[in-house]
């Protein structure tokens, strides 16, 4: 059951430094602001004080399983979780991103320590405009932003905790595909023109794997991770 210890602290470098592999799966470390906030391809997670969540999970997954699929389990609950406590769409930008109306609210990140992974997600919960990174590559926004209201921080969590113990769940008894239809539901990038370190084409799609399929002039590429960039709108014929 995800949730349980939790480990809750005013202030750290990073939640994902508070798990270590001996805690019991399904433990959670939650901040009210990380002073060194960790995201995907070595970038930082920034958050003012107070206004974001900010949690790692501890996963014990069975080692035949592949651990970066857990990338999009949770960004899949994130998306379900938003989605659902904002009454509007939200889309997952594969791998890790969570966008509404085109813009980040969530990322996450899954780390492998000894075993296990730890699976950070944050959210962007109460930041007012100014209190969002200017300099973040996709345009931020924050719940709040959205649609004006403050939210109890504690309340996204539980929900949030609920979806992803379910989704896990699912995935751990029936592995990826189980959860496709769920994903493509909310694929983002599907039918836009995308740059993956290096590689040019239309987003195909996310396959049952959790690969991305893409088009391109030399045949369909399947890339298994990476730096994904929009290059502009296209039509998903
Ligand atoms: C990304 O978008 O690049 C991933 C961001 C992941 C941020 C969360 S916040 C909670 C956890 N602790 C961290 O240091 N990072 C993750």
């Amino acid at each position: 059951m995800i949730g349980r210890p939790r480990i809750h602290v005013p202030e750290c470098e990073s939640t994902q430094l508070l798990l270590d592999s001996t805690l019991p799966e399904g433990a959670v470390a939650t901040a009210d602001h990380q002073t060194g906030g960790r995201g995907r391809l070595g970038r930082t997670w920034v958050d003012a004080p107070g206004t974001a969540l900010l949690c790692s999970v501890l996963l014990k997954p069975p080692h035949d399983r592949r651990a970066p699929e857990l990338t999009l389990v949770g960004g899949l609950a994130a998306a379900e979780t938003i989605e659902d406590i904002l009454g509007r769409p939200a889309q997952l930008k594969w791998p890790n991103d969570v966008l509404v109306d085109g813009r980040k609210v969530s990322g996450g990140l899954a780390e492998q320590r000894h075993g296990a992974v730890v699976l950070g997600i944050g959210v962007n919960v109460n930041q007012s405009p100014e209190q969002l990174p200017p300099d973040a590559r996709t345009a931020p926004a924050s719940l709040r932003t959205i649609d004006g209201r403050t939210r109890e921080v504690e309340i996204v969590l539980d929900r949030l905790l609920q979806t992803l113990d379910a989704a896990y769940e699912t995935w751990l008894a029936d592995g990826l595909p189980a959860l496709h239809s769920r994903i493509a539901a909310h694929d983002f990038l599907r039918g836009h023109r995308v740059r993956v370190d290096g590689v040019t084409g239309i987003a195909r799609g996310i396959r049952t794997d959790g690969t991305l399929e893409l088009e391109t002039p030399s045949g369909v590429v399947v890339v298994e991770s990476g730096e994904t960039r929009v290059l502009r709108t296209s039509s998903t014929s």
